[in-house]
């Protein structure tokens, strides 16, 4: 399919099947492309999920991605996964609400998106050099009509919880514009990291809550356990663990103490 100009002015290319829109993006941003652009995919073939797994996302699912010229400091990079959380979350809690739907959604640091404590949407943010400028590919996952399962997870789809249905096709585009919009207008708050203050309590104001239960895999050096306890004001995860008083995570894989 052809790409397209929303009515908010970003440009975005719709496509009936790719084998993953964050792949598409780098490879568009290493010929030359530096629009804000989006692409979206009603079917991926090899999707690309965090800590090299694979996203499997079916006809009826959201895959998008959304090209970024970067112009922050590369401390700020990791930040861009707690804008697009944002982002995701105000869009789809949107969504439920002009539904009349009333369903506890909430955010896992870095980037998911949980429904009670399954994942709804998850978030993988890639950074390259292409010629002399930085870009990031934004790519967003949500499962709107089917929850496929992941290894160890719990998972969820909108169209369980009443929204979206998997007979409605117009609904996935229709999300994945409200969810472009409040991306746009959250980088936008985000200004290169200048405006973190206000994304960070956003954030916190749509998260797990305080106190709860999780452990971080921190790779080779293995899982520890604790509670949350906030972001830091660069955004990295505050956890909370007993008898050893709060660390701060920079990089790791968390999950909720009972998954
Ligand atoms: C995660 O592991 O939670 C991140 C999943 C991100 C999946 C999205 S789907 C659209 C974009 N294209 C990809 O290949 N991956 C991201």
């Amino acid at each position: 399919m052809a790409g397209e100009r929303g009515l908010d002015g970003a440009c975005w290319i719709e496509l009936d099947e790719i084998d993953s829109t964050n792949a598409e993006l780098m490879r568009r941003a290493i010929a030359g492309e530096r629009r804000p652009l989006y692409v979206r995919a009603s079917r991926q073939t090899a999707g690309r999920g965090r800590s090299g797994r694979m996203w499997h996302s079916p006809p009826g699912n959201i895959a998008m991605s959304r090209l970024v010229p970067l112009d922050c400091p590369p401390a700020a990079v990791p930040q861009i996964s707690l804008v697009t959380g944002l982002a995701v979350h105000r869009a789809v809690a949107e969504q439920l609400d002009a539904s009349g739907i009333s369903v506890s959604i909430s955010l896992k640091w870095p980037n998911d998106l949980l429904a009670g404590r399954a994942k709804l949407a998850g978030v993988l943010v890639e950074a390259t050099t292409a010629g002399a400028d930085r870009i990031a590919v934004v790519g967003i996952g949500i499962n709107v009509a089917h929850a496929p399962r992941v290894e160890g997870r719990e998972t969820v789809a909108l169209a369980s919880l009443g929204l979206a249905r998997a007979d409605d096709p117009a609904t996935p585009a229709a999300l994945a514009r409200r969810v472009g919009a409040h991306l746009d207008r959250a980088l936008d708050e985000w200004d290169s990291g200048q405006g973190f203050a206000s994304i960070r309590e956003a954030w916190l104001d749509r998260s797990l809550p305080l106190g709860t239960e999780m452990s971080v895999d921190t790779g080779p050096g293995g899982r520890v356990a604790g509670t949350f306890a906030g972001l830091d004001d660069a955004g990295y995860l505050l956890m909370e663990r007993a008898g050893a008083g709060r660390m701060v995570v920079t990089v790791g894989d968390v999950a909720l103490l009972s998954d």
